[in-house]
């Protein structure tokens, strides 16, 4: 196992190039199983997470090939078989995320129940609730949701108690094909969902209602093959937005969409970071003190609990009280004591983090424990007096694309080495 580290206090200067949005690339890859032809996706980062979900589709039957770095072309004629194991889905919950496109396709899935996780119970329960109302029988049979369908699956109205990401996604996948038309009501509105409509619409779907919270599928009979690119990482763009505001310095990041991260460019903006957005670029700048805020994270456009961690990991730079309220997952603080080990003062109070900034963090050996919160340690690493390791990197190879290549090239001084 790697760890990382990093010595901190190194303004950063530079671009960095942002890369394909994992939480866009995982549905859009489980959604090459919903018909029979070679789909193309491009701008894919090259992430665990992604080599995961490709493990998976194989299991099923399907072959892929990288035609250059970024460009996959996923050929899903032999779609044969129709379970997701615990092995896979114990590495990554996302694996549902094949429960849908399989119903809608052979008309059944087998698909591993995942456990808690680190950051809370994440139950699938709204995705069940709703594969019901398309036709299909649910049953929970050793730690496996059994799902089957006789016939086709129908149409029906789903209602979200609370918007979910992936369970808007998953039902999404189901409706294109069934019979009839399919109201998700409360749906989640989160920009990688509009890169999924924006593929299934390519492929011959009928949806409406694209980014708002209530989406209308109108079924069709067959889907045609894909050809889409995966939108910029919001959270990688957060997070190296969040690193400069920690260290100081002047960074324009490319390839991402500054349209995407209202909240954050809101709450950087009271913090004194100056930030100018281009078509593709943003540029930002920090020179003077940082100023504290609060926060809540919400569902999409909300402030994303995707960059909860990383925003706390800057508050505590400050010389000032910042409340941060976790409202999306009920255990998304394991930082805190990660970032205590490093000086920080937080006092965590249910879904409610108290950080009391003394304007420097001080470096020292950390565990990195899911994936934002891995960041949050980099964030901290990169502005805190001296020498910071942070052990199991995994975590970080999920979701971050070269983070070690791409803040060593605009003057950190990181690296990994070999546990
Ligand atoms: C997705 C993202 C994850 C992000 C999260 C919230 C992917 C692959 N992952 O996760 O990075 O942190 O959105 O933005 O896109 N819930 C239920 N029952 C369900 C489903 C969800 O109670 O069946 C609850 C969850 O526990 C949570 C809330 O709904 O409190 C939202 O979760 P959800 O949007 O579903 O998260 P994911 O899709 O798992």
């Amino acid at each position: 196992m790697d760890k990382i580290i990093i010595e901190g206090g190194r303004p950063l200067q530079g671009e960095i190039k942002i890369s394909g949005a994992k939480n866009g690339a995982l549905p859009i890859i489980a959604a090459t199983l919903l018909c029979p032809g070679t789909h193309t996706i491009r701008n894919v980062p090259e992430l665990r997470d992604i080599r995961t979900i490709l493990q998976l589709l194989e299991t099923l039957g399907v072959t892929w090939q990288r035609v250059d770095t970024n460009t996959l072309e996923i050929n899903s004629d032999n779609v044969t078989e129709f379970e997701a194991s615990y092995e896979l889905v114990k590495t990554m919950r996302a694996s549902v995320l094949v429960l849908g496109p399989l119903l809608a396709r052979l008309g059944q899935a087998r698909v591993s129940l995942p456990g808690g996780c680190a950051i809370g119970a994440r139950p699938i329960d709204f995705h069940m609730r709703g594969f019901e109302k398309l036709g299909a029988q649910l049953e929970l049979t050793q730690g496996y949701v059994d799902a089957k369908v006789s016939g086709s699956l129908r149409g029906g109205t789903i209602y979200f108690d609370v918007p979910s990401v992936t369970g808007t996604e998953n039902i999404l996948m189901a409706a294109v094909l069934a019979e009839g038309t399919t109201v998700i009501k409360n749906a989640a509105k989160e920009p990688e969902i509009g890169n999924l409509i924006d593929m299934l619409v390519g492929m011959g779907a009928d949806i409406e209602g694209r980014s708002t919270d209530r989406l209308t599928v109108h079924g069709v009979k067959k889907l045609g093959q894909a050809d889409i690119a995966i939108i910029p990482d919001r959270i990688e763009t957060g997070t190296y937005l969040i690193a400069v505001g920690a260290v100081g310095g002047d960074v324009t990041l490319t390839h991402c969409n500054p349209s995407h991260l209202p909240a954050l460019f809101e709450k950087l903006r009271y913090s004194g970071l100056h930030l100018e957005k281009g078509k593709d670029t943003i540029r930002v700048i920090r020179s003077g003190n940082l100023k504290n805020v609060d926060l809540k994270t919400m569902p999409y456009p909300g402030f994303a609990t995707d960059l909860q961690a990383q925003m706390m990991a800057l508050m505590t730079l400050t010389n000032g009280l910042s409340v941060i309220h976790e409202n999306i997952f009920e255990n998304r603080f394991m930082h805190v004591a990660e970032l205590r080990r490093m000086g920080a003062d937080i006092m965590v109070d249910g879904g409610k983090a108290i950080v009391k900034g003394a304007g420097k963090l001080t470096g020292a050996q950390v565990m990195a424990t899911d994936l934002r919160a891995s960041a949050s340690l980099v964030v901290a690493g990169l502005a805190a007096q001296g020498v910071t390791e942070i052990s199991r990197v995994y975590h970080l190879d999920r979701g971050y694309d070269d983070l070690v290549g791409k803040l060593s090239a605009v003057g950190a001084k990181i690296w990994r080495e070999a546990e």
